[in-house]
């Protein structure tokens, strides 16, 4: 039985367990996976106890993605460009390697909806380590533009100086111009939670291609249901990403590329 677990505060509702065991099903293994509470002084420990008590691998979630960055004795390049880490594969002698699927996840989800993203133009609203994290696969993934949308407009320069890439571009909201070509939306700010709408023009919704919130719920968040109320051509929550970033993991742990997340998505959409 091989054993995993997550790391979160709080971490009562996270989905992982769930997903990974529908993997472990489709891949004939046995696997054990747990919900860890921890808190930030004892993270750490609680990831070392983890590990030298044989666990196979773990994910990270809120609030430790950037401790586990700086805990991880080894990073891949995507955890090194997000900042953040949500996946640890230990690598024996108490080294462990720290990589994000998250970006990864969202790139695939994204193509469910938009297969071609290579000239898209993205409005990425927020500017903190969700939004952090996905620069980097979209701008690999070759969409033309990202403008980074922010109340705190301070931030969102923060974040284009950070990968000093020429297709970063950022906005306030009062400012924001409604792109000439083809776009999507992505919310990766933290306003849905609070149930507060975000001050986007309804014709910037309207001519969207995709509304995607990377947050996800059983009922549609408050961007949602404003992005399909002014007309986005497709409206869509971050299930989809949350099960592709868990299938890159379990790659990572098992070296198994063979794992079906459409029934997975299907199902937990069905139960959530
Ligand atoms: P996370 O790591 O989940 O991204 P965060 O670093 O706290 O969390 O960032 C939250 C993001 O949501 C920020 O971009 C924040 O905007 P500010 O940088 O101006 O704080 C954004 N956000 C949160 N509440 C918001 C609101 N009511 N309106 C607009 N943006 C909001």
């Amino acid at each position: 039985m091989d054993k995993l677990t997550v790391f979160g505060n709080p971490i009562a509702h996270s989905l992982s367990p769930q997903i990974h065991q529908l993997f472990a099903q489709q891949t004939g293994r046995q696997i054990s996976y747990t919900r860890h509470l921890t808190t930030s002084p004892q993270f750490s420990a609680a990831v070392a106890s983890f590990f030298r008590g044989g666990g196979v691998g773990a994910n990270v979630t809120l609030p430790f993605k950037e401790s586990a960055y700086y805990l991880a004795t080894h990073l891949t390049r995507r955890a090194f460009e997000a900042k953040a880490v949500n996946t640890l594969v230990p690598l024996g002698h108490g080294q462990l390697l720290g990589d994000n699927t998250d970006g990864h996840g969202l790139v695939h989800d994204l193509q469910r909806y938009v297969p071609r993203l290579q000239g898209l133009e993205v409005l990425l609203l927020g500017a903190g380590g969700a939004a952090h994290g996905v620069v980097a696969p979209l701008l690999a993934a070759g969409v033309a533009k990202i403008t980074v949308v922010n109340r705190t407009l301070t931030r969102a320069q923060q974040l284009r100086d950070y990968f000093s890439d020429e297709r970063i571009h950022v906005s306030s909201y009062e400012s924001l111009m409604q792109p000439q070509g083809n776009y999507c939306i992505i919310n990766a700010t933290s306003a849905s939670l609070a149930g507060i709408q975000l001050p986007i023009p309804e014709a910037i919704y309207a001519g969207a291609q995709l509304a995607y919130d990377m947050m996800y719920g059983a009922q549609p968040t408050v961007f949602m249901r404003q992005a399909k109320t002014a007309g986005s051509a497709q409206v869509v929550d971050g299930l989809g990403m949350l099960v592709e970033q868990a299938a890159l993991a379990f790659q990572l742990w098992f070296g198994e590329s063979r794992v079906l997340t459409e029934p997975v998505i299907a199902q937990l959409r069905a139960n959530l």
